[in-house]
């Protein structure tokens, strides 16, 4: 070929990365790998010699086996979870700056080997070494030196927390280094120990993260692997002796692990699946906009769990927008992804393959227009084209169902409500990317859509800084940043009360032969319904229970002090639609607004103070004195979360690309919340004034046994310009109730405080719709302490963070 004719065509050479290290390396393991357990990693025939059951992993562009994996069983996952524990007090006795050591050691080791790293993930996984070298490795070493520091800083900038113990991890093949970097690093950081299982279909790159901890002298035992597929991954989670779970993959999976895990009092976060909203409006920059579609969809085979996988697209530039994509399209080139000029490399396996050959025929069938480039992609691997959909109807399976491939599925709107609507058509809510140069108008849907991270004006941005994680069936919990390290703590307070199991149930529990408990063991009859009961509040209004039906309310001696609606289901589902109705609203109001409304509830009670302290006494037989007090306290709560509203907004992030990464604090939504028995006037104003401060609309299940300073507390709220529906108050048996708002699907979190069962049970029902849930678990709280019921989390439990990313630069500013 002449100079000239180079120039006229531009054909790409062949630009291939070298394999020999990495080949040489699997050999010297004797191309076979089994559990990595207190420092030792199984390899050759230690790992697969033994008539042990194992698997073959792939390299995805040939198809040819890379090496053997060992299925690891109870046997192994056992050893590694005592390796584990064995190695935790030793890991937390050597302090913050002890650990930031061997994080910022391991961070250095990721770069020095970094090409190894980057040429072994691309043969076992399939995608561009472009993005291994340039993405995948040096953000693995960003997260160890970030997470480096907040090991330093825990103690100084994380107060009162304290580690949550032996961490049960398991995370999928898209990204396998990076997920195991985002899972380990924090866990480490924060004083855990971790036992990790990488997917099956990519192994390898965990494999040599092993040996890094043994050459950087990582104490034995506080990292381990154990390999095999979802067999080995349920046997993890459902350990007895784990204290957290953290799983990324697929929604439904993450669904078998909710319920796995419900009751066990595991602390669990779940990064699943989306189906992100690419949104590009009229006056958007349209060739910027096509090179963030390249990087929304065809990064990575569209493997990604935030991919910009809808193509929303304002009507009148959707044909400019579509004929600039097929353009672009035909020049992407698909191919052995060790080549530096490669965009899209392999899938990962015949059965991811499948899938997306499988929902791209439902496409066509549905009715959508299917193109694809001219070229045809290699035969000798597991390839597939980019591909675009346009005409998809909404409702499409296309349109609905993560394809996990590298498939675009295009739509139009014609105003930004009818984008929103679109983006938000999901039941998903991991990301969005938003394209305008209005940033009033970028600004204004980044507040509105439903994600966990919005990128305007840019896509698939990730940072160590910045947390990561979803709304909705995207999962719960964050991973990175600030708000990631919750995750992998709790409060110090929580720690010492495990520590101590001897404590006894809550506090105001009374004495087993009392005549309150007596009534209860006998079953408290329903009696036929009577004119003065005290009503529940729903929607602003008092309401009579459905049912019809009251419950007597005892004293200390057995005495009727009163009675109460017994609420059921369809009370529930009253009180539900209320603060549905009211929630939108009041999450919008000012901050400033929210205080005032708290501060005016706190005045009202604290003016009918005697009144609470009387009922009080009469309810639980508290003296004079310690009911009063626990009044005082009540309003010192509704102060401190009057005081709180304006003042837990959100930080800047400090990410690495110019641009402002605002972490925004919204609110979760509709919280139902189940109170205990003890404190019940000062629990229940310690959990509904953070979730009213933060924006939420709250459905309250009062004390059972003391449910009369709830019905005497609407009258407060009646005259506090709460507007109706922000809080609703339904009465009746907490065990019931608990278990009809986890399964109610319109309700986003549920908090639940006290009993063991109830929190077990809020737990397994939630799994339907994966709303987030705060139990206790049993472990009783001293709900006048400040740490116990004041502290920061209840204001994390209150607020979903979601990340804006917005680039600047005019050349104004020189970098
Ligand atoms: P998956 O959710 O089955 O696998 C993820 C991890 O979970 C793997 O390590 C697997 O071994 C493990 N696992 C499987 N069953 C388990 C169980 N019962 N208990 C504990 N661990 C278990 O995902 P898979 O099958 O690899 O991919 C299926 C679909 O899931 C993809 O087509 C894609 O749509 C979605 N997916 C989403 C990801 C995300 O990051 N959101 C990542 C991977 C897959």
């Amino acid at each position: 070929m002449t100079i000239a004719e180079i120039f006229e065509t531009m054909e790409y050479g062949p630009a291939p990365e070298a394999t020999g290290p990495v080949e040489a390396w699997l050999d010297a393991h004797g191309r076979a790998f089994g559990p990595f357990i207190a420092g030792e990693l199984a390899s050759g025939e230690g790992a697969a010699g033994d008539g042990a059951e194992t698997f073959e992993t792939h390299n995805p562009a040939t198809t040819e086996p890379l090496a053997r994996i060992r299925q690891c069983g109870a046997e192994e996952v056992d050893a590694a979870v005592a390796a584990a524990r064995a190695a935790l007090p030793g890991w937390q006795a050597l302090g913050g700056h002890g650990r930031a050591r061997h994080l910022y050691a391991i961070a250095r080791a990721v770069q020095k080997r970094s090409r190894l790293l980057a040429v072994l993930e691309t043969l076992d996984n399939g995608k561009p070494i472009r993005e291994t070298r340039d993405l995948d490795v040096p953000l693995v070493a960003r997260h160890f030196y970030h997470h480096a520091g907040w090991a330093q800083l825990l103690e100084s900038e994380l107060p009162g927390w304290a580690p949550v113990g032996v961490c049960g991890q398991v995370i999928p093949w898209n990204f396998p280094l990076l997920m195991l970097a985002w899972k380990i690093a924090p866990a480490l950081a924060c004083g855990n120990t971790v036992v990790l299982k990488p997917a099956e279909y990519t192994p390898l790159t965990a494999m040599a993260f092993a040996e890094i901890c043994v050459d950087v002298g990582l104490p034995p035992g506080v990292v381990n692997l154990v390999t095999g597929d979802g067999r080995t991954g349920e046997l993890l989670v459902r350990h007895p002796d784990v204290d957290k779970v953290a799983f990324t993959g697929s929604t439904e999976v993450g669904r078998l692990i909710r319920a796995a895990t419900a009751g066990s009092g595991k602390k669990l976060s779940l990064e699943l699946g989306g189906k992100s909203p690419f949104v590009v409006f009229d006056d958007a920059d349209l060739d910027g906009a096509v090179e963030g579609v390249v990087d929304a969809i065809w990064f990575n085979q569209g493997e990604v769990c935030c991919a910009g996988s809808r193509l929303l697209v304002h009507e009148a530039v959707a044909e400019a927008m579509y004929e600039k994509l097929r353009a672009r399209m035909e020049t992407l080139r698909v191919g052995d992804p060790t080549d530096k000029a490669i965009d899209i490399g392999a899938i990962v396996a015949p059965v991811q393959l499948e899938r997306i050959e499988g929902l791209v025929r439902k496409g066509v069938e549905e009715g959508a227009t299917l193109w694809q480039p001219s070229w045809s992609c290699p035969r000798d691997g597991w390839f597939y084209p980019p591909t675009l959909f346009t005409g998809v109807a909404p409702a499409a399976t296309i349109a609905q169902e993560e394809i996990f491939g590298p498939v675009l599925v295009a739509m139009t709107f014609r105003t930004p409500e009818e984008a929103v609507a679109l983006a938000n058509n999901t039941r998903y809510g991991l990301a969005a990317s938003v394209w305008t140069e209005n940033l009033n108008l970028a600004l204004d849907v980044a507040a509105t859509v439903v994600a966990g991270t919005v990128w305007i004006n840019c896509t698939n941005q990730f940072d160590a800084a910045s947390g990561f994680g979803g709304y909705r069936e995207s999962g719960f919990g964050r991973e990175g940043g600030r708000e990631g390290l919750f995750e992998y703590l709790q409060p110090g307070w929580r720690a010492r009360a495990k520590a101590h199991e001897e404590r006894g149930p809550e506090a105001a529990e009374p004495a087993a032969d009392s005549p309150a408990a007596a009534e209860s063991a006998a079953g408290r009859a329903p009696l036929p319904p009577i004119d003065r009961t005290a009503k529940m509040y729903i929607g602003g209004k008092q309401a009579r229970p459905d049912g019809g039906y009251s419950v007597r309310v005892l004293g200390p001696r057995g005495e009727l002090v009163g009675e109460v609606g017994a609420g059921n289901r369809k009370d529930v589902r009253n009180a539900v639609a209320a603060a549905r109705k009211a929630q939108p609203k009041w999450g919008k109001a000012s901050a400033h607004l929210r205080a005032q409304v708290l501060f005016y509830v706190a005045e009202n009670l604290a003016a009918r103070g005697d009144e609470f302290a009387r009922r009080l006494a009469a309810m639980t037989g508290a003296s004079a004195e310690a009911a009063r007090r626990e009044v005082e306290l009540a309003v010192e709560r509704l102060f401190l979360h009057a005081g709180r509203a304006d003042k837990y907004a959100g930080t800047v992030q400090a990410t690495p690309i110019r641009n402002f990464t605002f972490a925004v604090h919204e609110p979760v939504g509709t919280i139902g919340i189940v109170c205990p028995d003890a404190a019940p006037l000062l629990a229940l104003c310690s959990a509904l004034g953070p979730a009213v401060a933060m924006g939420n609309a709250v459905v309250v299940v009062p004390s059972e046994r003391h449910p009369l300073a709830a019905t005497d507390l609407y009258q407060v709220l009646d005259t506090s310009d709460v507007p109706g529906g922000v809080i609703n108050i339904v009465t009746g048996e907490r065990a019931a109730l608990a278990r009809v708002l986890a399964a109610h699907d319109d309700l986003d979190a549920v908090w639940c405080f006290g009993d063991a069962a109830d929190c077990a049970a809020v737990e397994r029902a939630s799994t339907g719709n994966l709303k987030r849930t705060w139990c206790d678990g049993g472990i009783a709280r001293d709900w006048s302490d400040p740490e116990q019921g004041a502290g920061e989390e209840f204001l994390r439990q209150a607020v979903q963070v979601k990340n804006i990313w917005v680039p600047f630069g005019e050349g104004v500013s020189k970098p």
